[in-house]
């Protein structure tokens, strides 16, 4: 995208500046105070180059520029304290902006930074056998988006899966199935009949000790690839993905590859004889760990005295394997901060092993949701299930849409994009190191910082077009977009591509969601001061193209953050 409003500052100031282009480019901020400019320069960090307070800074270089105003498409400078303060020309920004964007549609703001670049994304990654809950809901929508974003960016994305579906657990499942089980068992919604295994496992495990030894027993078998235990395995496994594949398609998961734990059960050798050969490893109390105390990390535990391999295992051999096939350029891990320890332990362990790319792995962490007054967390015993989230969300949806506009067509369709809309976003929009405390209020407020809202946005403008009913054309007097509030509105889409890079740079979707909900505020502003549609032609037509720029972004951004652009709601 091209950057020509921060272009220009720079080809402006270098001269004026004892600084590089970039770092001008670098150093340019919005101003504090909207009226004093819409962007400005501060002098602080000239201060030591320059030996001179800032505000006498920023007075030499408005002195040193002034007779080059107008330049390009900057209008007007003047100081306020330490800050040079810049206009921008309303016409030259509607020019190169509007046209641009008109021209370019869904791919403005798309780049070619990641061309020819692999990104692995883990994401979502339940733990099958049990119902899809509410604690990997913030994997799988964060990791879509980041998934969107970056694809967006260029990069070519893979999004993995890596499903708990190894460990003893199966070795109990197995055992309560074939004590429990009964042929009528997967009849009606599998998934619960498999938790309820589960469940009964524990329950007569209270007074049988000998249950907890038969599992044992039972996931060694798995292990070495005993034909009944995997056979009975298989059938945890399809149910489990079955109901878990039709939840990505509601909630547009990314999702590229099935590789869970078990995937990497004959993968596990290779990757700890590494570990001998580069001698990390050592015995302890019977265990084999990679001692990373000095790092203060602790001990990292790959093999259990009985021998069994442990989760950490399998995610060594997982970041082996997925180096060597897809030659990531970055791998993101989008997990729960809980699990940050076991996340350092693992890129410590590869920066040991003598690999270089540790730093190209990150784990884009975040913090708990709260539904009301329960925790989404299978230990806290309160689960709360996805697929009842969804329910109520569309349930929900359905009322207030019912209420607005009792004509709309295909209610139902347009409830279950609204009330998924409402449950991502307001997953998306906390950033990720916040906790979420869910309120069904909060989610779907048609007049707050939510997904409807911005649906609604949207929507707005589609049936603006619909009214018009004419064609968009972007031949238009470009000079007659000089409300403040169309300034505002263009100045808010000239940032979308920047904003779009941010949310890169620090994997945080609440980044779009914040720009979304601004040029929807900005928006809102306009209509409340302004007419599109008049018996002014040319005034109208300036108007509509304007109006389908932000359309372009609205629908773009939303997208990006798994949320239908709704045409009519
Ligand atoms: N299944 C794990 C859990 O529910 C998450 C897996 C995350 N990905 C990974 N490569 N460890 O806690």
């Amino acid at each position: 995208m091209n950057d020509f409003i921060l272009d220009d500052i720079g080809a402006l100031l270098k001269d004026a500046v004892d600084a590089s282009e970039d770092v001008i480019k670098r150093n340019i901020e919005l101003p504090k105070v909207k009226e004093h400019g819409d962007f400005a320069f501060p002098a602080f960090f000239l201060a030591k180059i320059m030996r001179m307070p800032p505000p006498k800074i920023a007075q030499e270089i408005l002195s040193k520029i002034e007779d080059l105003l107008p330049f390009g498409s900057i209008e007007s400078a003047e100081v306020a304290g330490p800050y040079l303060n810049l206009k921008i020309s309303p016409q030259i920004l509607s020019k190169k902006l509007l046209a641009e964007i008109f021209d370019q549609g869904q791919k403005f703001s798309s780049s070619d930074e990641g061309r020819g670049r692999n990104l692995t994304i883990d994401l979502s990654s339940p733990n099958i056998a049990k119902p899809f809950h509410v604690g990997h809901l913030r994997s799988t929508v964060v990791g879509s988006c980041l998934y969107r974003l970056f694809e967006k960016l260029g990069y070519n994305c893979i999004g993995i899966n890596h499903l708990g579906d190894w460990g003893t657990q199966f070795g109990k499942l197995i055992v309560a199935y074939k004590k429990f089980g009964t042929e009528k068992l997967f009849e009606k919604e599998p998934i619960f009949a498999l938790l309820d295994l589960y469940i009964r496992f524990h329950k007569e495990a209270k007074d049988d000790s000998s249950l907890e030894d038969q599992a044992r027993g039972e996931f060694k078998k798995l292990e070495r690839g005993d034909p009944e235990a995997t056979e009975i395995w298989k059938t945890f496994y399809q149910y489990s993905l079955e109901e878990y594949k039709r939840i990505y398609g509601i909630l547009n998961a990314t999702i590229d590859e099935y590789t869970g734990e078990s995937f990497y059960n004959d993968k596990m050798e290779d990757a700890l004889k590494l570990l001998e050969q580069k001698r990390l490893t050592q015995i302890s109390q019977d265990a084999l760990i990679v001692d990373l105390e000095e790092y203060g990390l602790g001990a990292a535990l790959l093999k259990k005295s009985d021998e069994a391999t442990l989760y950490l295992t399998r995610d060594l051999a997982a970041i082996l394997y997925r180096k060597e096939t897809f030659d990531f350029a970055k791998m993101l891990y989008v997990v729960g901060s809980a699990q940050a320890l076991h996340f350092k332990q693992l890129f410590k362990i590869v920066e040991l092993l003598g690999f270089n790319w540790h730093e190209s792995c990150h784990h884009v962490e975040f913090g708990w949701i709260k539904f009301g007054k329960e925790m989404m967390s299978t230990r806290e015993g309160n689960i709360v299930f996805l697929n009842d989230v969804i329910n109520r969300a569309k349930e929900l949806a359905k009322e207030i849409i019912l209420e607005k506009n009792p004509d709309i067509e295909d209610v139902d369709k347009a409830a279950l994009y609204i009330g998924v809309g409402a449950v991502i976003y307001a997953d998306l929009a906390v950033r990720r190191n916040h906790d979420i405390n869910f309120s069904w209020e909060d989610a779907l407020n048609f007049d707050g910082n939510t997904g409807p809202y911005l649906q609604y946005t949207h929507a707005r403008l589609a049936s603006l077009e619909r009214k018009f009913g004419k064609e968009i054309i972007s031949d238009i007097d470009f000079s007659l977009l000089k409300e403040p509030e169309e300034k505002q509105l263009m100045l808010t889409l000239y940032r979308f591509p920047q904003k779009l890079k941010l949310a890169a740079e620090e994997y945080e979707p609440a980044v779009i969601c914040g720009y979304l909900y601004e040029l929807s505020q900005n928006l809102n502003s306009f209509y409340q001061k302004h007419r599109v549609i008049t018996d002014d032609t040319t005034l109208t037509n300036a108007r509509m193209l304007l109006m389908r720029c932000v359309r372009i972004v609205m629908s773009e951004g939303l997208k990006i953050l798994g949320l239908e652009p709704m045409e009519r709601m």
